[in-house]
């Protein structure tokens, strides 16, 4: 499915309540990601990537401010497939199969075609558990499942983290080809030359808050914003 309305956060804030107190994770923040491009969030651990991306995907609630696609509606998560930066948070089934094959009416075939697309071997794969996978092999399976999915955007959460460099090869043209499709996809990583390879617009977040925003190449030239930044 591919959409014509950007997803746009509007002044959110967002705090975990944790048994030492309130932490703010995302704070006054306001962003617009477009269809047909890749978004890239980027920033120093603990900068907020991870809870805004969860946020953009309905999977949280902001505390205040609204995130909505431009045509005034709430994102939901069957809107937003979410790659988690720790891919086993998706799996609940026994085998591989039936991970691709929860969402809907999934065919053997079309399982199969979306492990093939992420680079994997599905006689290899579908009768695996997802918890006896190799971390790249869990996060191209993740991948997969997602990929089944009819959702207008995607957010990668650190999707190249434990890949080799052929599986991240397929993972960049993964991400490419959703955005060629017309669908929103942001992408959350720590790792700028990946980011620049594939992404059109960039967001740099420190404690929260974007600091920085602009074109990926860009940013890759300037060593005076990433090293202010931690990136
Ligand atoms: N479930 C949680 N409970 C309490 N605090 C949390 C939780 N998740 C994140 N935080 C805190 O919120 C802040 C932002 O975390 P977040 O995971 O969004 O950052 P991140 O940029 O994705 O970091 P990383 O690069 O390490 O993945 C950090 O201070 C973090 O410790
Ligand atoms: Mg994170």
């Amino acid at each position: 499915m591919k959409t014509d309305s950007a997803l746009c956060a509007q002044e959110i804030a967002y705090s975990y309540h944790t048994r030492r107190g309130k932490c703010k994770a995302v704070d006054s923040l306001s962003c617009t990601l477009l269809p047909g491009r890749v978004t890239a969030i980027l920033g120093a651990s603990g900068s907020g990537k991870s809870t805004l991306g969860l946020l953009l995907a309905g999977l949280l609630k902001p505390d205040s401010g609204v995130i909505s696609f431009q045509n005034d509606r709430e994102p939901t998560p069957e809107d937003v497939a979410y790659l988690f930066q720790f891919p086993e948070q998706l799996f609940s089934e026994e085998t591989v199969e039936k991970e691709l094959r929860r969402n809907g009416n999934v065919t053997v075939e079309e399982a199969s075609r979306a492990l093939e697309n992420v680079g994997l071997h599905p006689t290899d794969l579908l009768g695996c558990g997802p918890f006896e996978l190799s971390g790249g092999q869990a996060r191209l399976v993740a991948t997969a499942v997602q990929l089944t999915r009819s959702s207008c955007a995607v957010i990668f959460d650190e999707p190249t983290a434990g890949l080799d460099w052929k599986m991240r090869a397929n993972m960049r043209r993964v991400i490419r080809e959703r955005a060629n499709e017309g669908k929103i996809v942001g992408l959350i990583t720590h790792h700028l030359p990946f980011a620049a390879s594939v992404s059109d617009d960039a967001l740099v977040l420190s404690e929260g808050c974007i600091k920085w925003e602009g074109n990926p190449e860009q940013l890759m030239n300037d060593s005076e914003v990433r090293h202010r930044l931690g990136i």
